[in-house]
């Protein structure tokens, strides 16, 4: 079984049921969702590996412009990841056919959309957004 952390972006969460439909045609599903505002501390835990980058000041404003959509993606199946990755496109000049591309308006920051990199990161990321997923196994350890 593998999981991502998925977030749509400020500004794109009109696009919810096309970019779900998308996760889905993997072979996947949404087991947690949340709409909300990101604020200082989630923001900072969430991208801890680029605070330090020139670009962070600037994510960090979008990312708190509006509302997202933070989500799990589940699959039984490995390459998740992999998938959602695939079918995401890449931060700079993601190719047609791609979410970046076919929902996104040509800017590197307003992206539409992040998505885990490996399966470290997406139990780090998934820990920040969804913690009670992982009360029990805490509990039983
Ligand atoms: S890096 O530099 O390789 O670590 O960058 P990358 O992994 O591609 O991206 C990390 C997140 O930073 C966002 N990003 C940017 N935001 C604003 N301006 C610039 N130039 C920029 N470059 C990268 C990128 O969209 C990633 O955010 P998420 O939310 O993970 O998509």
């Amino acid at each position: 079984m593998e999981r991502s952390l998925l977030i749509i972006k400020p500004g794109f969460l009109k696009y919810e049921k096309q970019i779900k439909n998308r996760i889905k045609k993997l072979g996947a599903k949404i087991t947690h969702e949340k709409k909300m505002v990101l604020d200082d501390v989630l923001i900072t835990k969430h991208y801890a590996e680029h605070l330090q980058k020139d670009f962070f000041p600037e994510l960090k404003k979008y990312m708190q412009s509006g509302e997202v959509l933070v989500m799990c993606a589940e699959r039984e199946k490995d390459g998740l990841i992999a998938d959602i990755r695939q079918i995401v496109g890449a931060t700079k000049n993601p190719e047609k056919g791609t979410i970046r591309h076919d929902f996104g308006i040509g800017r590197i920051t307003e992206n539409v959309i992040h998505a885990s990199d490996s399966v470290m990161s997406a139990e780090r990321e998934l820990n920040i957004f969804f913690p009670e997923m992982f009360q029990n196994a805490e509990k039983t350890k």
